[in-house]
């Protein structure tokens, strides 16, 4: 399959998990692919690697301007670059509400607003923004992260009206659960590990975790010129997690 065959495609926290799995899966299928990320050291040929942190708006618009410059030009923005964070609104102070919604919201601003000018040149341009099911469902201990999960839905809606008259289209992907090295830290640090990941896959109807690639191809689907009637939706990618009410086994 080479949909992505002469285009260019930029995506954010590109050097791990859901991020590394849709580079990868863009370049297979013909893209040239930039990565951005905090440690880029891991990126290997035929990616292109560029050292940012997207809550330092001069880091973003350096990386950016280089991998455009590398790549020459701009058609498909993966913003994907996401921290996490758990407990209630009141395990939080101040300081870490506006560290996590600064890289995970703001984040997602600071590279499009440098993407866009060279989007706009694009006969095929598409934003696709990592978004989560914690935007459309109420998780247990993820105030501060659904929080910012529920301003990249906000956001992507609000981005995919700006700009549908400049021909780009902007949509995102609700993963459930995925099978990452983030969530493997996670399992890392419970009490019961093993318990904890049969816990989140029992949470999904599919009774699995999701897997990067999965996510992956439903941010290729988005991105690809295949999907040029697509903008504004959100793509759930999450075992059913969303929109299925299942009965409990054997009732
Ligand atoms: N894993 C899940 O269960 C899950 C579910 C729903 C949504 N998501 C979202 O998917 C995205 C990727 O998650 P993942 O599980 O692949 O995580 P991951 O930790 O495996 O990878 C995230 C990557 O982002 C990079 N990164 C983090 N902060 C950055 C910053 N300030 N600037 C630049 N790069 C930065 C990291 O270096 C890392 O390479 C996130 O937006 C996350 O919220 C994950």
């Amino acid at each position: 399959m080479s949909d992505f065959e002469g285009l260019t495609a930029l995506v954010t926290g590109g050097a791990s998990g859901i991020g590394r799995a849709t580079a990868e899966l863009l370049a297979g299928r013909g893209a040239r692919v930039a990565v951005l990320d905090l440690d880029p050291s891991g990126v290997d040929k035929p990616l292109l690697g560029y050292r940012a942190d997207v809550a330092d708006d001069t880091s973003v618009r350096e990386a950016v301007a280089a991998a455009v410059a590398d790549l020459g030009g701009l058609d498909v923005l993966v913003n994907n670059a996401g921290i996490g964070a758990q407990g209630t609104v009141e395990d939080n102070d101040d300081t870490e509400w506006h560290r996590v919604l600064d890289v995970n919201v703001v984040g997602m601003v600071r590279v499009a607003r440098a993407a866009l000018p060279h989007l706009r040149a694009s006969a095929h341009a598409a934003v696709v923004n990592t978004c989560s099911i914690a935007a459309t469902a109420g998780l247990p201990q993820r105030a501060l992260y659904s929080a910012t999960k529920g301003a990249v839905y906000s956001l992507t809606l609000a981005m995919a009206a700006d700009h549908v008259r400049e021909g780009i289209r902007v949509n995102c992907v609700n993963p459930g659960t995925a099978d990452t090295p983030w969530v493997g830290r996670l399992l890392d640090a419970a009490d019961d590990p093993a318990a904890e990941r049969a816990a989140l896959e029992a949470r999904q109807p599919t009774g699995r975790l999701v897997g990067a690639d999965e996510v992956a191809g439903a941010i290729a689907y988005l991105a690809s010129p295949l999907s040029g009637a697509t903008t504004g939706t959100a793509l759930a990618v999450d075992g059913g997690m969303q929109g299925l009410r299942l009965r409990p086994v054997g009732r």
